[in-house]
């Protein structure tokens, strides 16, 4: 079977012309089910990375395959079709609809994807419950904490059954204690077959919740090392160097 995402050589300058390329000559393949840590400095060309897979922009060059199908070359059509069902972005401030309901909001992914209304109350509905904020499915965001309004944010993301959930800082405005239980969110999903990508500054959460780390350095992969983290203590995380990736 193919990978689920595949970056061969993949380039992006903003602009045609920058000096410097956001990303410059990124490969790398992710299977299926993994939870993938990409962390580096700022501007290092991580939230670029996140928008090429999510079909949000297309790289200057190189290929961008997702399930086998290159996003680069996909017609406008295709790719609003994938950006809506394909995959689930999560933000780092969240980005929910003030005047929408907690409910309406995951409801209206749906629709926007062609869910009929009922179909989408009941798939909106089943996620609360599984996130554990069936109680808040009337309440508007702003009366919610933002550990709360993220796992509405996440419970959005996953309303379409994505092939990937992608999350750009979703701690970033978090405090340390909510910014842990959205992350065992994740990984709770994550052991239930659902790939991840996540964007953080944060080492010690990549550490110790993701299964592989990526670090980019001026638009290059300068690192790829994929954890091993025991399940009885995430403390306890065995370091396990796959590839020296030449830099
Ligand atoms: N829309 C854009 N137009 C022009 N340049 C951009 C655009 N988006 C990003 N860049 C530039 O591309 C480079 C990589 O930016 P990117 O946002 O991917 O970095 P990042 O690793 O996500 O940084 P941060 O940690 O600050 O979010 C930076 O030099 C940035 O200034
Ligand atoms: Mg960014």
């Amino acid at each position: 079977m193919t990978r689920l995402i595949e970056l061969s050589d993949v380039r992006k300058l903003y602009d045609g012309g920058a000096k410097h390329p956001a990303l410059n000559g990124v490969s790398l393949g992710v299977e299926r089910g993994e939870f993938l840590a990409v962390m580096g400095p700022s501007g290092s060309g991580k939230s670029t990375l996140l928008n090429l897979v999510a079909g949000l922009d297309r790289p200057t060059s190189g290929r961008v395959l997702v399930n086998g199908r290159d996003l680069g070359r996909a017609g406008e059509a295709e790719l609003a079709r994938y950006r809506r069902s394909g995959v689930g972005f999560v933000f780092q401030f969240f980005n929910l609809l003030g005047s929408l309901s907690v409910l309406e909001n995951v409801m209206v992914a749906a629709q926007l994807a062609g869910s009929g209304t009922a179909a989408a109350r009941q798939r909106a509905r089943e996620l609360l419950a599984q996130l554990g904020i069936t109680d808040q499915a009337a309440r508007y965001p702003a009366r919610l904490s933002g550990g709360q309004q993220q796992r509405v944010a996440i419970a959005r993301a996953l309303v379409n059954r994505p092939l990937m959930l992608l999350a750009d800082e979703p701690t970033g405005a978090l405090d340390s204690r909510s910014g842990e239980q959205v992350m065992e969110l994740l990984v709770e999903l994550n052991s239930s077959g659902q790939t991840v990508l996540l964007v953080t500054h944060d080492a010690k959460l990549a550490a110790r919740y993701a299964g592989r780390v990526v670090s980019l350095v001026d638009g290059r992969v300068a690192d790829d090392v994929v954890l091993q983290a025991s399940t009885a203590s995430p403390a306890e995380v065995v370091r396990v160097r796959v590839e020296e990736v030449a830099g």
